[in-house]
């Protein structure tokens, strides 16, 4: 029989966020990537996003995005978003919900551009938003560098489509599991309480 208080459910808690951040720099750790969830006019749009960064006090996520994307507009009008993380072998679900603060050409955008590579760059090259209709099917990268980098002067273009979400975790929901009984509780209020839930 599992047995679960309010103390094992904080390691819980912790050992979750320790596969978090194995994940920033590991790509075969589900958590890698999650379901980021926003409002457009009170209707739900999720997508995938590759996480990039996780701090602490208070708890945080970041993302990486075009700053012409439908999910940044979103985010405008509406800060409040959500994250959703599984990993299929632990049969663990982490359910968060929070509010973003979108980074554009600040000191955090820069530190991280200067980092990014030059293929991923490319992304930010694109000559349409992303999202806008097409009339037919094409790349949507800069013609020149479609099979290949671009150079690393040419690349600074991209900057100024380039933007970094902040999320700044207000929930964060667990749910483990378990033939026997699965383990789901909410963390809330600087995640030091812990409430139990249904599963
Ligand atoms: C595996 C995977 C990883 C992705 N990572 C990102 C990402 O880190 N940032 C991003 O903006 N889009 C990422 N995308 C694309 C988004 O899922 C989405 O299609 C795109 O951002 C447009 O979303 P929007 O129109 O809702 O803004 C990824 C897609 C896949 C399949």
């Amino acid at each position: 029989m599992i047995n679960v208080d309010k103390k094992s459910a904080i390691k819980i808690f912790k050992r979750e966020l320790n596969f978090i951040r194995d994940s920033l720099k590991n790509s075969e750790n589900p958590f890698h990537f999650f379901y980021f969830t926003t409002i457009n006019n009170k209707k739900p749009e999720n997508r995938t996003v590759v996480l990039r960064d996780l701090k602490l006090d208070p708890l945080r996520l970041f993302f990486n995005t075009d700053f012409r994307s439908n999910k940044v507009n979103e985010l405008k009008k509406n800060q409040l978003c959500s994250a959703l993380f599984y990993d299929n072998k632990r049969r663990i679900q982490l359910r968060l919900n929070c509010e973003s603060n979108i980074h554009k050409n600040n000191k955090l955008t820069k530190t991280i551009w200067d980092k990014t590579p030059l293929q991923s760059r490319k992304c930010y090259m694109a000559p349409y938003a992303p999202g806008v209709h097409l009339k037919q099917w094409e790349p949507n990268l800069p013609k020149k560098y479609i099979d290949c980098d671009p150079e690393k002067k040419d690349s600074e273009l991209g900057y100024k489509n380039f933007s970094v979400i902040e999320l700044l975790i207000k929930s964060f929901e667990i749910i483990e599991l378990h033939y026997n009984g699965h383990i789901r509780f909410k963390l809330e209020n600087d995640f030091k309480e812990v409430e139990f839930l249904s599963s």
